[in-house]
């Protein structure tokens, strides 16, 4: 395994869990969203209002694809819609690579996103009603990419390192 990839819905966990991953694993853990904003040396949030979504999109399959073609062992937790744009989800394909969806519940995505709304930019416009029907809709629509993961952990009712077990089992 070279590398290890987490997908899912914002609020699923993955970089929480890529890092706690890392340290199990002892393989480093690259947050894209992170990568993305000191790369243009600002926010997603601020990228969004600035550049637009498309330039986030491209850059995101840009670096997203220089990642995976890279020869490095890591762990890489993704944004929620990086599988759904451009050949992303091919990539989940590609040899050496496993990935990992984190499947969690509209009512669990909700309860950890609330609160948090304003940081996230395809929710910040929404009070929480919207909030709420926004993700049931849009988690149907990412379905079939998230469902490309070789391995889908259901995280609703586990602890980070049940997660971290769980998926530490399945890689020996
Ligand atoms: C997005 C999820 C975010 C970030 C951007 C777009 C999405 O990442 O990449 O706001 O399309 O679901 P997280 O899933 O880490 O919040």
């Amino acid at each position: 395994m070279k590398k290890l990839i987490l997908i899912g819905y914002m609020g699923c966990g993955k970089s929480t869990i890529s890092v706690e991953l890392s340290k199990k694993l002892k393989i480093p853990a690259i947050d894209l969203d992170q990568i993305i904003e000191k790369n243009q040396n600002l926010s997603v949030q601020k990228i969004f209002e600035t550049k637009g979504e498309l330039f986030f999109r491209k850059l995101e399959n840009q670096l997203f694809t220089e990642l995976i073609l890279s020869n490095e062992q890591m762990i890489i937790s993704t944004g929620g819609g990086t599988p759904c744009y451009f050949n992303n989800h091919l990539l989940l394909k590609n040899d050496g690579v496993i990935s990992i969806y984190l499947k969690a519940s509209i009512e669990t995505l909700f309860s950890r996103l609330k609160n948090n709304v304003k940081n996230r930019p395809l929710l910040s416009n929404f009070d929480e009603i919207e909030a709420k029907e926004f993700i049931a809709k849009h988690l149907f629509e990412r379905n079939y990419y998230y469902n490309q993961a070789s391995k889908t952990v259901i995280v609703d009712h586990l602890t980070v390192a049940e997660v971290v077990n769980e998926i530490s089992s399945t890689l020996t």
